[in-house]
């Protein structure tokens, strides 16, 4: 067969002459992927890419993003059109189960989710053990990690309906443990969640209601809040999928996998981005000082970056991005107020975006640069932003751990490494480094001495 028909890429070692071929996968939308899992094997050498921009872990049926064009699908529905259709939980359904639901199968999912909403009472002293001024992002890491604890009647994870049970139990509790983490840092009672209100409503009352006021939710507050959420639900392989995708690749049980992707999204560099994006416009002030911060963000020796600006993969806008800023305009509008770092991102959106720096290096608006004017709106306190995100891309990843536990091709997740270390060294004895003489040292599995200073 022509070397132009073979659906294959061919390697040559120019320094040995080696040549070998590597079959090529193609998907449905998108790059190909070149089958290097026999490289080591073949040619004795590892490929090399920090940060895996060009690495594909994995295939998957879940998220489509095309970074060139700005789009983004959840089981190729675009996100514009999931956004203006449908609900979080309709989306929690079809990234589940792969096809949008019938009625009778929403009410069955929703029935699920709202009756699993509630924590075992014993999770209250695992808040409780927290100092009261703990980020709410270290309470969900661990609270989200001991919930393995109180299944262990649904913890096999090659049986089905034990993956089904832990997906629902982890997206219908999620909002009612960020909730209590807000309330345990108010020192107030937390709210139980309701099962007459829907997902996001029923977050908003835990979070702002008391047993001495009676919290009324804002139908707007709740629409936006669904919003964000449905616009956070899922995202391809970014750095807390695969973390929760290599923690279960173990064989973990899915909440320690959660939990394991929960410490990997609050790191600024990603979903840590909404909190450090609302510091950075409170910290710009007015609209004024917005070229200071531009030029200190194209300074290379200046550590400083445009929070919520840049992605590994759009290098276009972020559909996501686009959709959050028209609702919180819209939100800004009908709730006839203005918030002046709205204005700030706004502008600093114009002037970066006209700046040959950001242009050239294709750097845009990414989904948490206008996420958080929402949440200010909403009253959602800055260091819980992150905790939504968390709450939202729940569904993602037990649906990429789901994906990940199924694949027949599934190994453990064991990434090689160059190694540029010492070639190889001696032991030196303590003598030549500088002990005393009669120094002794106590360690297991030599002869015990008492460890004595002359
Ligand atoms: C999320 O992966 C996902 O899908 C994540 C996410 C999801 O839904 O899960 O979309 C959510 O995490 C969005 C990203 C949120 N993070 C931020 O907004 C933090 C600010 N952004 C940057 O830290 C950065 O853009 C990243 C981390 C998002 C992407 O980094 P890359 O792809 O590794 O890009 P890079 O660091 O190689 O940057 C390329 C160039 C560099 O300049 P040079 O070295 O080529 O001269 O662009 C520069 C960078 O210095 N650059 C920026 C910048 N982002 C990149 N310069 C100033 N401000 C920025 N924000």
């Amino acid at each position: 067969m022509p070397d132009s028909h073979r659906k294959t890429v061919t390697i040559i070692n120019n320094e040995t002459g080696q040549r070998e071929e590597f079959p090529i996968i193609g998907g449905t939308r998108g790059p190909a992927g070149v089958d290097i899992r026999q490289l080591y094997q073949k040619m004795g050498m590892f490929t090399y890419d920090p940060g895996f921009k060009s690495t594909a872990s994995c295939s998957s049926e879940i998220t489509f993003i095309d970074g060139e064009k700005g789009v983004l699908q959840y089981r190729g529905y675009p996100v514009e059109q999931l956004a203006e259709h449908t609900c979080y939980l309709e989306v929690c359904y079809l990234l589940l189960n792969g096809e949008l639901p019938t009625e009778t199968e929403f009410g069955h999912f929703h029935n699920m989710i709202t009756t699993h909403s509630m924590v075992n009472e014993g999770l209250k002293d695992f808040i409780r053990g927290f100092r009261y001024d703990a980020h709410p992002m270290a309470i969900l890491v661990g609270v989200v990690g001991a919930l393995s604890s109180f299944y262990h009647d649904s913890l096999d994870i090659h049986d089905l309906r034990h993956q089904e049970i832990s997906a629902h139990r982890l997206i219908a509790k999620m909002p009612t443990i960020a909730a209590a983490a807000y309330k345990y840092s108010l020192g107030q009672p937390i709210v139980y969640p309701s099962n007459d209100l829907c997902y996001s409503e029923n977050f908003l009352t835990m979070m702002f209601s008391s047993p001495t006021q009676r919290y009324e939710v804002n139908p707007l507050h709740a629409r936006v809040l669904d919003l964000l959420f449905l616009l956070h639900a899922d995202h391809e392989q970014n750095a807390s999928t695969s973390t929760v995708r290599l923690a279960g690749s173990s064989l973990a049980n899915p909440f320690a996998a959660v939990s394991a992707g929960i410490g990997a999204l609050w790191g600024p560099a990603h979903g840590g981005a909404n909190e450090a994006v609302v510091r950075m416009l409170e910290e710009i002030g007015d609209v004024k000082r917005i070229p200071e911060f531009v030029a200190r963000a194209k300074d290379r020796n200046d550590p400083f970056r445009l929070n919520g600006f840049g992605h590994r993969v759009y290098k276009n806008y972020d559909p996501r991005a686009r959709l959050v800023r028209d609702a919180a305009h819209d939100l800004l509008e009908q709730s006839k107020t203005s918030d002046p770092i709205f204005e700030i991102a706004l502008r600093l959106e114009e002037i970066a975006l006209e700046d040959d720096y950001f242009v050239s290096k294709k750097l845009y608006p990414n989904v948490d640069f206008y996420s958080g004017i929402i949440y200010r709106e909403i009253g959602i306190p800055l260091n819980m932003f992150t905790v939504l995100f968390a709450v939202a891309r729940t569904v993602g990843w037990i649906a990429q751990w789901r994906e990940m536990i199924q694949d027949p091709e599934r190994v453990i997740g064991r990434p090689r490494q160059v190694y540029k270390g010492p070639e190889h060294k001696d032991y030196t004895p303590t003598e030549e480094r500088g002990f005393h003489a009669n120094c002794q040292r106590v360690c297991p599995g030599r002869p015990t001495a008492k460890w004595s200073r002359s």
